[in-house]
C-alpha cells in the first residue's frame, strides 16, 4: 500500500491505496464522488475527465499512487453548498444534456477552458471538447454552453442559487 493525501474538492484525504489503483477508482468507489464516470476506461472517452491541479486528466489512465499531494476537482467541487456554478447553469439553458453520461466530463473540460481563454472561438471549444465522446451527439449544444457560461463568468455570474434553478428548470433531487 502507498500512503498519499489528497485534497479533494477542496477537503483533504489522507489514503492507503494501492500502487496500481486507479484516480477514477478512488474518487468514485472509495470516496464517493459519482460524478466521475467510466465509460471506455482507457483514456478515448473522456466521462472519467476531473482537474488535478486545475488541468483536466482522464482519471482512469492516472494512479492515485503518484498523485501525493494534489489538488483535485471534481464537478462536486464546482460550486459551493447551495449553488450551482455557471457553467451547469449554461450546460441547462443550451439544452446540452441528454442522457447526460458525458456531462461531466464536457462541464470540467470547460472549466479549464475558461480558466485560462474567457471568450473562446469556436475553434478552440471544439479543440478542448475534442478529448470528450457524447454518444447522444450534443457537441453543438455544447458549444452554445460554453458561450454562454462565458458570458456569465464576464458578468461576474459565478454562481447560482441551486433552490432557484431546480425550480426554474423543473429540476427533481433524485438522489443524494
Ligand atoms: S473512462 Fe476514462 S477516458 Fe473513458
Ligand atoms: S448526452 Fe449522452 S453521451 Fe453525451
Amino acid at each position: 500500500m502507498v500512503k498519499v493525501t489528497l485534497t479533494v474538492n477542496n477537503v483533504k484525504y489522507e489514503l492507503d491505496v494501492p500502487p496500481l489503483e486507479r484516480l477514477i477508482d478512488t474518487l468514485r468507489y472509495r470516496l464517493g464522488f459519482t460524478s466521475v464516470k467510466e465509460g471506455c476506461g482507457r483514456g478515448e472517452c473522456g466521462s472519467c475527465i476531473v482537474l488535478v491541479n486545475g488541468n483536466p486528466v482522464h482519471s482512469c489512465l492516472a494512479l492515485t499512487s503518484r498523485l501525493d499531494g494534489a489538488e483535485i476537482t471534481t464537478l462536486e467541487g464546482l460550486a459551493p453548498a447551495g449553488k450551482v456554478h455557471a457553467i451547469q447553469v449554461a450546460f441547462i439553458e443550451a439544452r446540452g444534456v441528454q442522457c447526460g453520461f458525458c456531462t461531466p466530463g464536457f462541464i470540467m473540460v470547460t472549466k479549464a477552458l475558461l480558466d485560462r481563454v474567457s471568450d473562446p472561438d469556436d475553434k478552440t471549444i471544439r479543440e478542448w471538447h475534442s478529448s470528450v465522446l457524447c454518444r447522444c451527439g450534443s457537441y453543438p449544444y455544447y458549444s452554445e454552453a460554453v458561450k454562454r457560461a462565458a458570458k456569465y463568468l464576464k458578468e461576474g455570474k459565478i454562481y447560482f442559487d441551486e433552490k432557484e434553478v431546480r425550480e426554474k428548470y423543473h429540476l427533481k433531487v433524485l438522489a443524494r
